[in-house]
């Protein structure tokens, strides 16, 4: 039975996981990972998990030492560490040849924004397809989570250890584990709304962003968990490359739902978004992100069963911030 450790277990994708992990394999024993240490009976009644390990990306020994340990490694604590991966292959390429690890990192869309300015759909942006290994083997360091796909990409080319990469689109949906983790889009977009005391988009606002159900993408997430526990790989670390989407959302629509909800909660005390220049949008690259256009599409997902079936991000909004 491959032994699975999960870090990242208290988030909004994370908790999921760890629930639908022992579900599907009751017999294989689960580590999770945690920092939080109010959770252990969730993790232990609800999520039935073998193990529970305290620490923070910060233990190094721990973190490496784990993953080493652990036959199948899932990465849904922090796509913007490359520290933090880099020590998690460490420790996994220690093991043995003939008992390979292997590496589950979930990424996200962000890589794939056009760095627009003007805050309008793109009609001519090009549209990164998971099918296309070209796609992926243009990722950079410097991009959204480059800092983490990268050495992932390039610790499957060596081949001591196995690699896939489940990229997520803006991830939205209600949150069922024991910590009331909002995910990194929402706290994103909170944090830069609160800032400044309204939430801003770009221009026009037509410029969309890819979306995705939480719902809809842990299921495919624990599916690539169970193919890793269960058959050899196949292809190139490029082909191991999953991007999870649904609908497209303007950021205008998207920040007139997420305005009428903070402003309700007195997180902003405007009721209505309001248009900026994309230099005012937010710092850094949150900026950058709310001006751009987010084009993806999941061909190689979809056919391995990657579908659609809850409800749209403006329907959803409300209730999960709420
Ligand atoms: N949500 C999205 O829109 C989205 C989209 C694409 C990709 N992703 C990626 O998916 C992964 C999971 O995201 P999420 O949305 O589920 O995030 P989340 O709800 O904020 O959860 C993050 C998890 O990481 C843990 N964590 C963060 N820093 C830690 C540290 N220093 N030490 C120990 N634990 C730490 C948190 O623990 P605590 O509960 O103790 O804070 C929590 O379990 C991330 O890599 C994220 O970048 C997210
Ligand atoms: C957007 O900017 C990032 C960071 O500079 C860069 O790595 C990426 O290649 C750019 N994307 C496009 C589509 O130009």
């Amino acid at each position: 039975m491959p032994s699975v450790l999960l870090f990242g277990a208290t988030g909004l994708i994370g908790s999921r996981l760890a629930i639908d992990v022992k579900k599907a394999h009751p017999d294989w024993p689960l580590t999770v990972f945690v920092r939080n240490t109010k959770v252990d009976e969730w993790f232990e009644a609800t999520a039935k998990a073998d193990r529970i390990v305290h620490g923070s990306i910060s233990d190094t020994d721990l973190v490496r030492s784990l993953s080493k340990e652990h036959d199948i490694v899932v990465n849904a604590i922090t796509s913007f560490d490359g520290d933090f991966i880099a020590n998690v292959i460490a420790g996994m390429e220690e093991r043995p040849e003939d008992s390979k690890g292997t590496l589950v990192h979930v990424s996200g869309t962000g890589n794939f924004i056009d760095n627009g300015t003007t805050g309008a759909f793109n009609p001519n942006g090009k549209v990164w397809n998971d099918d296309k290994e070209e796609d992926i083997r243009q990722i950079t360091r410097r991009m959204f989570n480059g800092g983490t796909d990268v050495p992932t990409l390039e610790a499957g080319v060596r081949g001591k250890i196995i690699t896939y990469i489940v990229c997520f689109a803006v991830t939205y949906g209600s949150n069922i584990g024991p910590a009331p983790n909002l995910g990194v889009a929402y706290n994103i977009f909170t944090h830069n709304a609160k800032q400044h005391g309204f939430v801003p988009y770009v221009g026009d606002g037509t410029a969309v962003a890819s979306a995705v159900h939480v719902a809809d993408a842990v299921p495919f997430l624990s599916k690539i968990v169970s193919i890793a526990g269960t058959e050899k790989p196949t292809g190139s670390a490029y082909s191991r490359y999953y991007i999870l989407h649904g609908e497209r959302v303007a950021w205008k629509d998207l920040s007139v739902a997420l305005a009428k909800v903070l402003y309700a909660k007195g997180t902003v005390s405007e009721p209505e978004p309001k248009s900026v220049p994309a230099a005012e949008a937010g710092e850094g690259e949150v900026g950058v992100l709310i001006a751009s256009n987010m084009l993806v599409k999941g061909d190689r997902a979809a056919r391995l069963g990657f579908k659609v079936t809850h409800r749209s991000i403006l329907d959803q909004l409300q209730e999960d911030l709420a």
